[in-house]
């Protein structure tokens, strides 16, 4: 009997990767039930791309085209996790949009995380919006991406309370933590246990 082949995932992040970097140490520790092979930025300062490198993980700047907000050119990009023999794609904090293409390429098999209790505050800024809309609760979410903007199926969320002498600084320092752990217990999830997926409804089995 062969034993089953290493979930083989790639991290598209276009910030300072502390996400990226919560991912790596759950993927050293064998906790995120696949390894992460390539990661790839649309901004050769990144900082995860620093991040994957110190991991002695390969990374790489691509072209994202002249559009502020989508991904183009994706063909380089696929090409790029092609070679690198990928199935499964985070994006941690990348900041472009995929278009139709690049989903095709890998149906269901890209999660995103995002610093709100999806549906409330998708899109930019969703931790000053929560806190300047005075919600007495906020979080994150891992959820399927597809066309539209922080829409997919919902994987997993969780909540935090924002205190009333919270600070933007004091409530992202919590939500960084919150993400660090929701994303890699999402991804060992994803992974590791079958769901079923009626409507937008995700049920784990
Ligand atoms: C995270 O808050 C993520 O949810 C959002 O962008 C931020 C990225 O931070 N989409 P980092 O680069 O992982 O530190």
């Amino acid at each position: 009997m062969t034993s089953p082949r290493t979930r083989r995932l790639a991290v598209l992040a276009s910030g300072q990767g502390t996400n990226l970097r919560a991912l790596l140490e759950a993927d050293r520790a064998g906790e995120l039930g696949g390894s992460i092979v390539v990661v790839l930025s649309d901004r050769a300062e990144a900082g995860a791309l620093a991040v994957a490198r110190e991991h002695g993980v390969e990374a790489e700047a691509l072209d994202p085209g002249s559009s502020k907000s989508r991904l183009e050119g994706e063909a380089a990009w696929l090409e790029r996790l092609g070679r690198a023999d990928v199935d499964t794609i985070l994006l941690a904090g990348f900041m472009r949009i995929l278009d139709a293409r690049f989903l095709a390429a890998y149906p269901g098999r890209i999660l995103n995380i995002h610093p709100s209790l999806l549906p409330a505050f998708p899109g930019t800024h969703s931790i000053a919006r929560a806190l300047e809309h005075g919600v007495r609760v906020t979080g994150c979410t891992v959820h399927l991406v597809d066309a539209g903007v922080d829409e997919g199926p919902i994987l997993d969320q969780t909540a935090v309370a924002i205190h009333a002498d919270d600070t933007l600084e004091s409530l992202t320092a919590r939500m960084h933590s919150a993400e660090h752990a929701l994303y890699k217990r999402a991804v060992h999830a994803f992974l590791t246990r079958p769901f079923t997926l009626e409507g937008r409804r995700v049920t784990w089995q």
